[in-house]
């Protein structure tokens, strides 16, 4: 467990934590910050955890007693025994992705079903979805997003254009027709562009393998609670209760801010707790925002920072940068300044935490972009187009600490080198950094 000094910081920053407002953790960069991790490390504080958007597209890793899980859909308060846990309305959920999270975690010996809470309105990913999301990356070629496959795009084009199949639908008399028209309808589609549908595999099966072992993960679903969470939170919220809001994906991933068109298909910001879960904007208290202490970015899409090296190569190999979801090597590179006072404009961040400080550990000089040159102009804005405009970072520089990280208890003992880095975050940004992330474990969390 955390040490006496770190109990003690964390019941400061509990005192900071609002009754009738509810706090928010997200992601200021391409996802993978290590957002699960906090949010674990932070439940302890908290009486509910709400997922607000995406779906298992996402992978958030948890370590604790030398076991490792890796959580998609189900927020990452789970491992408290006195936390519920909410998938929101804005969350979209693959019943048969839920059913193996849920066993898994299950057969550690935890019970998750009296404490994880399911909105009715939260839309479902059916196996046609995955198809489309094959079919459009396919036909998009080199230009193709890099997607997880896991139906994210297509779930939320058909809750948008108002033919989606939500929670509260499965076991109603009309179910089964909403399925197979929507199932024709993607068909359709997928038959349009000329696709086999033999040629493609869903989580190792094939289609009709993949449809019917979703059918039968429905039962797990059904047997969850199902509620209106925008009521449930509110009169939470209400009676007194904390609540942190979970984000999944990164700022630099939204639908409307990030680099489009290599985004997700959802609102990562903190507007997006709002619609995602019902809660009115002047609820929204602290807004925690997470950021590695350089950059890393899975899938397709421009990076600005991104080290094509061996520096790059070095911060992958330590980092463990491989996506918890896919396995695939995350692309590596120096902290973007631009694209963090960006996420921190667009977020109202009032606090900030740098993760996997340690990775830098073996590095004597650290660089962070704090400036682009476009057609040899300087900005210091994130452009409209990410990918059209060349954009050169310009660095500046940062000595390293060059000295393991590790075993280190308190804020106050990290090397002087560390401690001018954080400082400087700081005051680039005018947000204070309030807690330091020196490894995947719980404890290795430092709250300065
Ligand atoms: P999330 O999607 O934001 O929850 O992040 P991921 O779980 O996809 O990726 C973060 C990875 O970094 C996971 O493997 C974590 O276990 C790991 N991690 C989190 N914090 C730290 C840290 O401070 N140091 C190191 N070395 N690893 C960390
Ligand atoms: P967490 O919550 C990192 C990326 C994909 C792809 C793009 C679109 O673990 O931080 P999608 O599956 O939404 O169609 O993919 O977004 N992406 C993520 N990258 N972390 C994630 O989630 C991501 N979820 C989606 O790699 O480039
Ligand atoms: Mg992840």
């Amino acid at each position: 467990m955390l040490n006496k000094r770190n109990c003690l910081k964390f019941k400061q920053l509990h005192k900071k934590i609002n009754t009738m407002k509810i706090d928010v953790l997200l992601g200021l960069q391409w996802g993978d910050e290590g957002k699960g991790k906090v949010v674990d490390v932070l439940t302890a504080n908290y009486d509910i955890i709400a997922r607000f958007q995406g779906g298992p597209n996402a992978g958030h890793t948890i370590e604790f007693d030398n076991k490792k899980f890796v959580l998609h859909t189900i927020p990452s308060g789970i491992f408290n025994e006195n936390t519920t846990n909410v998938v929101g309305n804005g969350v979209i959920i693959d019943p048969y992705i839920l059913k193996n999270e849920i066993n898994t975690i299950t057969e550690t010996g935890i019970k998750v079903e009296n404490r994880l809470l399911i909105s009715k309105k939260a839309h479902v990913i059916l196996p046609s979805h995955r198809l489309l999301d094959a079919v459009y990356e396919s036909a998009k070629g080199d230009k193709k997003i890099g997607s997880t496959l896991k139906g994210i795009g297509p779930t939320y084009t058909d809750k948008v254009s108002r033919n989606g199949i939500r929670v509260g639908d499965l076991g109603t008399s009309g179910f089964e027709k909403k399925y197979e028209e929507a199932k024709t309808r993607h068909l359709n589609i997928v038959k349009q562009y000329q696709f086999d549908v033999e040629t493609i595999t869903i989580e190792g099966m094939s289609f009709d393998a993949y449809e019917k072992a979703w059918f039968d993960s429905l039962h797990t679903l059904k047997e969850l609670n199902w509620i209106n969470s925008e009521y449930f939170l509110n009169n939470a919220l209400n009676q007194g209760k904390s609540v942190l809001a979970e984000g999944a994906q990164g700022t630099m991933l939204d639908i409307d801010f990030g680099s489009y068109p290599f985004v997700t298909s959802s609102n990562t910001i903190t507007a997006g707790v709002c619609s995602g879960l019902g809660i009115a904007p002047s609820k929204v208290g602290r807004v925690y925002g997470i950021f590695k202490a350089y950059c890393t970015r899975v899938g397709s899409g421009p990076f600005p920072t991104e080290l094509n090296d061996e520096s790059g190569e070095k911060l992958r190999k330590i980092g463990r940068e491989f996506g918890a979801t896919t396995g695939r090597p995350r692309r590596c590179g120096w902290l973007d300044m631009v694209a963090l006072k960006y996420a921190i404009m667009l977020n109202g961040v009032t606090d900030l935490m740098m993760m996997k400080a340690d990775v830098l550990d073996d590095f004597k000089e650290i660089k962070v972009a704090t400036a682009y040159k476009i057609n040899s102009k300087l900005s210091s804005e994130v452009p409209y187009d990410l990918s059209e405009e060349k954009i050169e970072p310009v660095f500046e520089k940062i000595k390293g600490w060059n000295k393991p990280l590790t075993g280190i208890t308190s804020f106050d003992d990290i090397p002087e080198e560390l401690k001018h880095y954080v400082k400087y975050v700081q005051e680039k940004t005018g947000v204070k950094v309030s807690m330091v992330s020196i490894g995947p474990d719980r404890t290795q969390t430092l709250l300065a």
